[in-house]
């Protein structure tokens, strides 16, 4: 197996032929280099969704998600697929329309910075993403380097935000939208919505190093703290965080799998032609309940 990472702040590709054919010896190398390089790239990849699964589960119990919105089912312009329940772990990300039904969710759109399912409780570990088909261009997808946004913030901030925490709200998704659930009340009260508070700075279970958890930048706010010097706290670590010496960005070719520690990593997804036709088996991986260390 060839561990090759990126010329970047994040990112390695695998090169270890079939993960489906993977030994122990070489599921266990790639869980090392998860945790050294935060995302992996493996490419030429022909996966069924039983091999998706079968190799999501070397990570970790699956963990079951409903069916991606599609923007467009949302509108009630097309009817949203079902999940096919022989699989449901796997939930399809895609914008193919096919005889008026919507094959998966997230549309076409951008995908702003976030970390997925942050206001569960306990997030999940890893997202694998499979493609079935990608556009010619667009779609790229970005990653954040959360432990270096971390050590490279200045002094007073990094001791400023030690013991504070984050809500994380869940009326909104990454493509900008209001969940279904949440419809009624999308002018909901900040302070009220649904979500989980998590540490600002939180401490990777497995690495032992800590890093800033953001979730999403929609929404969120310093529990306990007065709004505006919530929102300016939370812009300047945004500004911070969000440089381009963090991020990787991956260009999609059918047959890759990527897959990501969502503990230490934000992501972000460029726009791509409406016409195109982008497909993508993803699965998803249970967490654990944040927590920085130095404080339990
Ligand atoms: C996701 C996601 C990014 C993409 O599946 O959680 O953010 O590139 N996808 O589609
Ligand atoms: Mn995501």
């Amino acid at each position: 197996m060839e561990i090759l990472p990126f010329d970047a702040a994040l990112g390695a590709e695998i090169r270890c032929g079939d993960v489906h054919q993977a030994s122990n010896a070489t599921i266990a190398q790639i869980r090392q280099a998860s945790l050294d390089h935060l995302v992996l790239l493996i490419r030429a990849q022909t996966l069924s969704d039983a091999q998706l699964c079968a190799f999501g589960k070397h990570f970790g119990e699956l963990q079951l998600s409903n069916p991606l919105p599609s923007p467009l089912a949302n509108e009630g312009k097309v009817a949203q697929g079902r999940r096919d329940e022989r699989y449901p772990e796997v939930t399809v990300v895609s914008n193919v329309i096919e005889n008026g039904v919507a094959l998966g969710g997230l549309g076409d759109g951008e995908l702003v910075w976030h970390t997925d399912m942050s206001s569960f409780a306990a997030p999940p570990n890893q997202t694998i993403l499979h493609a079935l088909e990608v556009p010619a261009s667009g779609g790229r997808t970005g990653f954040l380097n959360m432990y270096r946004a971390y050590e490279t913030l200045p002094p007073a901030l990094k001791t400023r935000v030690r013991d504070l925490k984050l809500k994380h709200d869940s009326t909104i998704d990454a493509a900008g939208y209001v969940r279904k659930p949440f419809a009624k009340d999308a002018d909901i009260d900040l302070r009220a919505g649904p979500g989980s508070e998590h540490p600002l700075l939180r401490t990777h279970p497995e690495t032992r190093s800590d890093c800033l958890y953001l979730g999403r930048r929609t929404r969120a706010f310093i529990v306990g703290m007065e709004a505006t010097e919530s929102e300016a706290l939370l812009d300047e670590l945004w500004a911070h965080a969000t440089q381009h010496q963090f991020v990787w960005r991956h260009d999609w070719r059918v047959g890759d799998v990527l897959m990501w520690d969502n503990r230490c990593t934000m992501h972000h997804r460029e726009p791509f032609d409406a016409s195109a036709r982008r497909h993508l088996h993803r699965m998803v991986v249970k967490g654990s309940v944040p927590v920085l260390a130095s404080l339990v």
